[in-house]
């Protein structure tokens, strides 16, 4: 870990004393940029951009080469090579997002399935891992990541995205024995996933559990953080106590607690919930990583920075913030307007470093 260059986000998942507030970009590869369009048709599409380790590289590393204030670098990937692995037969059409072939849509389909081969069905993101890692040359961590078994099993049950959830909601309702089993059979695959990312050389990992809002408040805990916290004890049983935690439930402010005790390192935060409250529900037990409205970079770089600024004032003094934004940033954010944002949290929170 100590040979990172850039060791800041790593020092704060530690909670050790940084110069400044490290910063990474959720989806911070993607089509804002030029340079990503521009390999998209060189790929062909983002499933061969996902597929190819060179191209893989090549996108994750844009970023960091156009903004010399990011702090992290993230695995070109998605959270959806899971369910491909597993034989539902991921596609993309364009402007509509993700779709399976073979959705779970009845019993026996469900009855059937099983834990992949990870290591083999998965290979091209290790071999991802293993090409970015050489391309960073130890400048900043590599982040890996999974989907949380609730987030892919909302995939997995609905065969696509945009839904308004209501399949998989009747089968938490009718059926939990038959949504249990999926959610047993993820946990086991995404940990081994995430071990392997580890081992390939990921220096940080992040759970993705983009839908754990979905769920009532009484059952997001049954049905996601349970499960979630089940992958940490494994992955900490299997050695990997070492490396980094960060789980992310997109409108999840309403148990931070309970995060905060499911073994996690640091907590995710959309801009719905304020850093200072969750600092205060946490008792600064976990990092928190957040929170700015993806939405204001879409404004000017003087709004950017006045909004910034603003999240680092909320988080306040100490070690223990990593900026990010709130969820993914948007296709329609001028690149420009990232440079503000990174720059006014370079300078702006070091005031909150000193002793
Ligand atoms: O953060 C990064 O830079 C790493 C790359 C990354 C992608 N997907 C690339 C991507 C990560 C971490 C993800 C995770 C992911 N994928 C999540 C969890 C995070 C979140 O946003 O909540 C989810 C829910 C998915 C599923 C998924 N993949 C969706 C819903 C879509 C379509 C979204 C859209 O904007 O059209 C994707 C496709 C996808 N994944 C793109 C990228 C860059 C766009 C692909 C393209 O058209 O080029």
């Amino acid at each position: 870990m100590s040979s990172l260059i850039n060791d800041t986000l790593v020092k704060t998942l530690f909670k050790q004393k940084t110069a400044y507030t490290p910063c990474w970009v959720m989806r911070q590869a993607g089509r804002y940029l030029p340079e990503y369009r521009e390999t998209r048709k060189k790929a062909g599409s983002f499933l061969d951009l996902c597929k190819n380790k060179d191209f893989a590289t090549e996108v994750t590393m844009q970023p960091l080469e156009r903004y010399p204030n990011l702090d992290a670098a993230i695995l070109f990937s998605d959270i959806l090579t899971i369910p491909d692995a597993m034989g539902l037969g991921l596609y993309f059409e364009d402007g509509e997002g993700p779709k399976f072939k073979h959705p779970l849509q009845d019993e026996s389909t469900i009855q059937k399935l099983d834990i992949p081969n990870v290591e083999e069905k998965l290979d091209y993101v290790f071999g991802a891992v293993r090409s970015i890692k050489k391309a960073l040359n130890n400048q900043v961590p590599l982040i890996g990541f999974s989907g949380s078994p609730w987030t892919l099993a909302t995939y997995m049950v609905e065969g696509q995205g945009g839904t308004d959830f209501l399949k998989i909601k009747k089968l938490v309702y009718s059926r939990p024995d038959l949504i249990n089993h999926i959610l047993k059979i993820n946990t086991e695959t995404v940990t081994k996933y995430l071990a392997s990312q580890i081992d390939a050389g990921a220096d940080v990992i992040m759970i993705f559990d983009s839908w754990g809002g979905t769920l009532a408040h009484s059952e997001y805990e049954i049905y996601s953080l349970n499960f979630m916290k089940v992958i940490i004890s494994n992955l900490n049983l299997l050695g990997y106590q070492d490396v980094p935690k960060i789980i992310f439930t997109k409108g999840g402010g309403h148990s931070l607690q309970a995060q905060s005790d499911s073994g996690t390192d640091a907590i995710g935060l959309d801009w719905q919930t304020s850093l200072s409250y969750a600092r205060k529900m946490t008792n600064d037990k976990v990092v928190l990583q957040g929170n700015l409205d993806p939405s204001i970079l879409l404004s000017t770089p003087k709004v950017i920075e006045t909004a910034a600024k603003k999240v680092l004032d909320d988080y306040g003094k100490g070690e223990g913030h990593i900026f990010n934004l709130g969820h993914g940033i948007t296709q329609f954010t001028p690149p420009e307007n990232l440079d503000a944002l990174l720059e006014t949290v370079r300078n702006y929170s070091s005031k909150y470093h000193q002793d």
